[in-house]
């Protein structure tokens, strides 16, 4: 398909996804826009090569959708297989559910619907994208969790999350999908690839429209951090959290 260093982001027709598609492409690399709606991923594409090409620092940049809905896995392979290079994946995809109930009343279809985008479909695409990363010189995971995914927040009484009401969807989705980065970090490091978890920060996408808060973050702060851990160099971490400061505490 390509030879060039080829990136997958999943999520990408829009927020934080779109923002690390643009990144990564203005870093040179073929950016496949996993996209689980052909439409919206073909009009993310040419919407990424307008604003490419204008401006001062205009360039023409590769971006290619791609069909592909994380909890579908005849889009999975269907994906897998259209591919011939795969150097970066970034699991982007994710879903807040539709109640922030307690645990005492939170559904357990709703946990069931969070956990199979933002920890069954990661796993799910990391291991049908795993034998092309295999082949890669350079290859990189970058898992996008989130700051309310990490227990020590929750837990420090000093940190503003330990008072964000208590809810069982999302934040025990991500901190999972931080376990899983652990596990695939120890399991991978022996084949050179790197696997962190990015935390982006509160950004005003459609995630967060709804919320009571002014959001001043954009998506495009939000991606610096994984187009970072996207690219790292060969001593760079594996194993990790990070968001822009530095790690964050698990
Ligand atoms: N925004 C924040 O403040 C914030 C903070 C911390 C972490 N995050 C994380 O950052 C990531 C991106 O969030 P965002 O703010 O950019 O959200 P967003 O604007 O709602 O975009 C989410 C993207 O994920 C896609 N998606 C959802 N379910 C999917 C599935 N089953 N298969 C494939 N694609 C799917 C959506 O596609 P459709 O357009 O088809 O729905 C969309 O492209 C998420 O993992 C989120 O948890 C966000």
């Amino acid at each position: 398909m390509t030879d060039n260093t080829t990136a997958l982001v999943t999520g990408a027709n829009k927020g934080i996804g779109y923002e690390i598609a643009a990144g990564l492409a203005a870093r040179g690399m073929t950016v496949l826009l996993g996209c689980r709606d052909h439409t919206r991923g073909e009009q993310a594409a040419t919407r990424l090569r307008e604003q490419a090409a204008t401006g001062p620092h205009a360039q023409i940049i590769d971006v290619r959708p791609i069909v592909l809905d994380v909890t579908d896995p005849a889009t999975i392979e269907a994906a897998a297989a259209s591919l011939t290079r795969l150097d970066v994946l970034v699991n982007n995809a994710g879903i807040s559910g539709p109640t922030i109930d307690p645990p005492s009343a939170m559904a357990a279809q709703t946990v069931r619907e969070v956990f199979e985008t933002n920890v069954i479909g990661v796993l799910m695409v990391t291991n049908a994208m795993l034998p092309l990363l295999r082949r890669s010189p350079a290859p990189r995971i970058v898992n996008v969790s989130s700051g309310v995914g990490s227990l020590a927040h929750h837990t420090d009484p000093n940190h503003y999350m330990s008072a964000l009401p208590p809810t069982a969807a999302y934040p025990i989705s991500k901190t999972a999908l931080n376990s899983l980065t652990v596990q695939y970090a120890k399991e991978l490091r022996k084949d050179g690839i790197l696997v962190n978890a990015a935390a982006p920060g509160a950004c005003a996408t459609d995630f967060t429209k709804d919320l009571p808060l002014t959001i001043t973050r954009t998506a495009a702060d939000g991606a610096a951090i994984i187009v970072h851990l996207a690219t790292l160099g060969p001593d760079g971490p594996t194993g990790g959290f990070f968001d822009d400061a530095g790690p964050v505490p698990w």
